[in-house]
């Protein structure tokens, strides 16, 4: 019997598709209803490393594991039926090169079920997006500032110095070329991602770049105002105060919990007849 797909996700040739036309929207996720919130308004859902410092309280994305990728992506696949979830590979499990990669990415494929794979760095990791998608494995890259190489480089803004834009253009270049179905532009000097978006052929999704990108992608945490230091980047709009919300909820009940003010229980047992 063959299976009958229930699911339509939107496909990586649509997002690819869409390079230059209707801006691609992105958001991250890493729960089931959260997952379910976004999907009827996005277009790819991304699992990103991001978890580790939003979910689960670390200063950077380092710590997160693949294993914990992997469960975190089960949850949004379970939560969303259509948009394309895109599981980021955490720090430590593709820089060891294409086989390693490519492990990682078939893992996530197998047992998240995701669309596709996404990591970070531009010429260096340019074989290795060239083997996974040669063995069928999408992959959006990520350009610009990386996360993952925080302890190296910082959180800087990239592109600002003239003098730094040829190499990140090779690096745009270099992604695409070997295959990648998209590439995040995060901070990125306006006019520079503005730049990229003109000269390759794969959409481009800014994070703190040009609203000139093919796309744009946000934590979502950080637009619903939801963040254990009340703090969010400055390119970031906030679209609500989640904090304030759920920090009004909380007081509410602790208050009620106190003063024993709750609304009685009603009594829907019957006395057992004999
Ligand atoms: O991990 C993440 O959430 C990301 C996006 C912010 C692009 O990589």
């Amino acid at each position: 019997m063959s299976a009958v797909p229930q699911i339509q996700r939107l496909t990586v040739s649509k997002i690819r598709a869409r390079k230059g036309g209707d801006p691609i929207v992105c958001l991250t996720a890493y729960t089931a209803p959260i997952a379910h919130l976004l999907d009827s308004f996005v277009d790819l859902i991304l699992v990103g490393d991001s978890a580790a410092m939003v979910v689960h309280g670390h200063e950077t994305t380092l710590p997160i594991t693949l294993d914990l990728m992997i469960a975190h992506a089960q949850a949004v696949m379970r939560g969303s039926t259509r948009a394309l979830v895109v599981l980021d590979l955490p720090f430590g499990s593709y820089e060891q090169g294409p086989e390693q990669a490519f492990a990682s990415a078939a893992r996530a494929m197998k047992e998240a079920h995701v669309g596709a794979v996404k990591l970070e760095g531009g010429q260096r990791v340019a074989p290795t997006i060239a083997f996974l998608t040669g063995r069928g494995v999408p992959v959006v890259a990520h350009i610009g500032l990386l996360p993952q190489s925080v302890q190296a480089a910082g959180y800087r803004t990239t592109g600002r110095r003239r003098d730094e834009w040829a190499a990140i253009i090779e690096d745009a270049k270099a992604v695409a070329d070997a295959g990648a179905f998209a590439v995040v532009l995060e901070g990125m000097a306006e006019p520079l991602a503005a730049e990229i978006t003109k000269l390759i052929r794969i959409p481009t999704i800014g994070i703190g770049a040009s609203a000139n990108c093919d796309g744009q992608i946000l934590v979502t945490e950080d637009l619903l105002g939801l963040t254990m230091s009340g703090r969010v980047p400055s390119f970031v709009r906030r679209y609500a105060d989640l904090n304030k919300v759920i920090g009004e909820a909380v007081a509410a009940y602790a208050a009620d919990v106190k003063a024993r003010r709750f609304p009685a229980v009603e009594h829907t047992y019957a006395l057992k007849q004999n």
